[in-house]
């Protein structure tokens, strides 16, 4: 195939075969928001490029080289969303919502874009479903947040293959003087920092703690560690956090090298992470950012939150065998018509079936063809019954009722008795 009509490289078809497990996963959270009280919020995925820049951060890998960034025809700078937590923040100012300390608990879904390097795990168009709330200050709705994803990681059958990491940036004020301190240790053994480091020291020298390099990992042993520069108000939030997880029951460690590569963090930080899936383990990641709102010209709003990636929990799913058996069947009843007859009388038994039992997966062969023919394809859709319709069965107002997976015998129901029929041995869903 020529190169100009195949999909872009790191943005994926998600064929029919694999979608039924896409809207399993996603109608599992959608749920799970819902009973948590979040109600979702659909907004666009092109913004302003400024959007992203002032709220994610101008030094973060993300706004330096990963943005989808273009003039559109009034010459205005726009992106591909990135991410969803910088629009939710513009949609509640624009909207008005969070004002006088309203509370918005929220979710959203959708495509990101990033530009980087693509890779199991890793691509440039990928799905994020995530959750965030605005004008609650307290460590329990970070606990409420954590816990439903530990709820969700229970209902995929997925809890003993996720560790959740913890760790506070504290307010602001406790980051700058962390920051100083960090800058000072790191600066007097700059000549054993790697390059990235080195040029991070200069512009965000928290992401330092994140290299991979093991000689700067080596330097950062002896570095100060954030723990000690909290403040007052971020230790009590952040014990709060923790009792209340402790209260849960949910198990965490404390990574005190967890900084997150965005910049609007403060308090709380946390990730889900996974070591079944190789290098891009994060599958859920998030935390509270108190500060975004004012800086992005609202009132002082607190804000927390997370997204997890889709695409990495469906690898999670498949690799870890918890697909559960049903969804992939797309049909319960598959129905065989022979000679035009009865593929007249079967569209209209249909019509009325479909009328009665409204959440029947009834397909009707289409196309014609033998028996044999018929019949294969009905095996192959997966259904657990087929229904036979040819000239005889019209005669006598019956159709034929086979069960494909070895329960029962075959026999034949009357046309008027066949929903009832189907009711009794079809789970509706
Ligand atoms: P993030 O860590 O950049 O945070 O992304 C969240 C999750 O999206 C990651 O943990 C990962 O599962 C998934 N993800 C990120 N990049 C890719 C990619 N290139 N391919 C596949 N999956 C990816 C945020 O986006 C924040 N907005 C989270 C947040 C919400 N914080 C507070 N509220």
């Amino acid at each position: 195939m020529s190169k100009s009509l195949q999909a872009i490289r790191g943005m994926n078809d998600i064929l029919p075969e694999q979608t039924p497990l896409w809207r399993y996963f996603e109608s599992t959270v959608a749920r799970l928001c819902d009973n948590y009280g979040y109600k979702q919020i659909r907004t666009p995925i092109v913004e302003f490029t400024e959007l992203f820049k002032r709220s994610i951060g101008e030094v973060t890998d993300i706004v330096e080289k990963e943005m989808y960034t273009f003039e559109d025809r009034n010459g205005d700078s726009l992106t591909l969303r990135p991410e969803g937590t910088a629009a939710c923040v513009r949609a509640v100012l624009e909207h008005g919502i969070t004002g006088g300390g309203q509370t918005q608990k929220m979710w959203y879904i959708g495509p990101m874009y990033r530009h980087e390097r693509p890779q199991k795990g890793r691509y440039r168009q990928f799905h994020q479903i995530g959750c965030e709330v605005f004008n609650l200050d307290g460590p329990d709705i970070d606990a409420e947040l954590i816990v439903l994803t530990w709820r969700l990681w229970g209902q995929l059958g997925i809890r003993d293959a996720v560790k959740l990491e913890l760790n506070s940036l504290g307010t602001s004020d406790s980051r700058g003087r962390y920051r100083e301190a960090l800058v000072e240790y790191l600066s007097a053994h700059l000549d054993k920092l790697d390059e990235d480091s080195q040029r991070r020291l200069k512009t965000n020298p928290l992401r330092v703690l994140d290299t991979k390099n093991a000689d700067t990992q080596a330097v950062l042993v002896d570095a100060p560690k954030m723990a000690d520069y909290l403040d007052d108000e971020s230790r009590v939030h952040f014990d709060g956090l923790k009792a209340r997880l402790d209260a849960a029951g949910i198990p965490y460690v404390i990574n005190p090298k967890l900084v997150r590569g965005l910049d609007y963090y403060s308090k709380t930080v946390f990730e889900w992470v996974t070591d079944k899936l190789g290098a891009q383990g994060t599958v859920c990641a998030g935390g509270r950012y108190d500060g975004l709102v004012e800086q992005m010209g609202g009132k002082p709003t607190p804000g927390v939150g997370f997204a997890m990636g889709i695409e990495r929990l469906i690898l999670l799913l498949e690799t870890l065998e918890q697909v559960p058996e049903e969804i992939s069947r797309q049909v319960d009843v598959y129905l065989c018509a022979f000679g035009e007859a009865a593929e007249l009388a079967a569209l209209a038994l249909s019509e009325k079936v479909r009328d009665q039992l409204p959440n029947l997966r009834l397909q009707i062969n289409a196309g014609a063809g033998s028996f044999k023919s018929q019949f294969k394809k009905a095996d192959k859709s997966g259904a657990l019954y087929a229904l036979i319709l040819g000239d005889d069965e019209l005669g006598q107002q019956v159709i034929g009722f086979k069960p494909l997976r070895g329960q029962g015998e075959q026999q034949n129901i009357a046309f008027d008795a066949l929903a009832a029929h189907l009711a009794t041995c079809v789970v509706q869903g």
